[in-house]
């Protein structure tokens, strides 16, 4: 095992893929399921992994987890159901974690191609600041809109954003158990973006480490396809 002692991965599967027009974490492609590619980059750093699951079928969830146990990994295994928004399905994955847990690593199996490298870094920052969080810079003109929610027609600009004090964010974002429980406990139950933002909420600084264009996260149905694509050209 690379790195700290006692750290433990929660990988959130429990979204419907409203987008994308399917539970797109369970698209199958270079012989896996894109929760699997999502979590097999974390095993060599841990103890244990809890991956969060859509509530609900059994014989599907049994399927899920058969397919992450006949992989021989030897970290432990814990799969929970998950809630209604994704904040709901972390503070599941953070509720099933080992007493022995020191350091968690909170990742979307949305993001299939995460690399080695940025779990390494992602876990060393936390392991040195108590809070790590991924984040690119932001290539496109970003604006603020008048009226997000309207149905019809385009909304009007409000104003642009100054685009070099914006990062995109992505995960995995690693922190301290102890911090993380402590923001979690402060966090009322509404939906947050990711455990950064809770983590800075609760008044805990957040340390920055350069993320991956390769991380990005599957969102659309053409993003899905894309995706598998690569991950068979991957297998090969
Ligand atoms: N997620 C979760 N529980 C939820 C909602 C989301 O565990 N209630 C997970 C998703 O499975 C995904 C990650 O959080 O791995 C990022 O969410 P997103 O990309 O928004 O996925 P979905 O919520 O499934 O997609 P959509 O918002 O289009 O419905
Ligand atoms: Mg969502």
């Amino acid at each position: 095992m690379k790195g700290p002692e006692g750290v433990w991965a929660v990988v959130l599967a429990a979204g419907s893929g409203r987008r994308a027009g399917r539970a797109k974490q369970f698209a199958r492609a270079g012989g896996h399921s894109l929760l699997f590619h999502a979590c097999r980059p974390f095993l060599p750093f841990v103890e244990g992994l809890v991956v969060v699951l859509p509530p609900g079928g059994i014989a599907a969830r049994r399927g899920r987890e058969e397919e992450l146990r006949s992989a021989g990994w030897k970290p432990t295994l814990r799969v929970v159901e998950g809630g209604a928004t994704r904040h709901a399905s972390c503070r599941a994955g953070l509720a099933a974690l080992q007493a022995s847990c020191r350091w968690v690593l909170v990742h979307d199996a949305a993001r299939p191609f995460v690399s080695v490298g940025l779990v390494t870094r992602v876990l060393e920052a936390a392991a040195a600041h108590g809070a790590a969080v991924p984040a690119i810079g932001v290539k496109d003109a970003v604006l603020e809109v008048e009226d997000p929610g309207k149905a019809a027609g385009s909304p009007r600009a409000r104003r642009y954003l100054d685009r070099p004090i914006l990062r995109a964010v992505q995960t995995p974002q690693g922190f301290s158990k102890k911090v993380l429980e402590e923001a979690f406990a402060a966090a009322g139950d509404d939906d947050a973006p990711d455990e950064g933002s809770v983590v800075l909420a609760a008044g805990f600084p957040v340390h920055l480490v350069e993320g991956e264009e390769s991380n990005w996260k599957i969102t659309t149905a053409a993003e899905l396809e894309r995706a598998a694509q690569r991950l068979e050209e991957g297998s090969a």
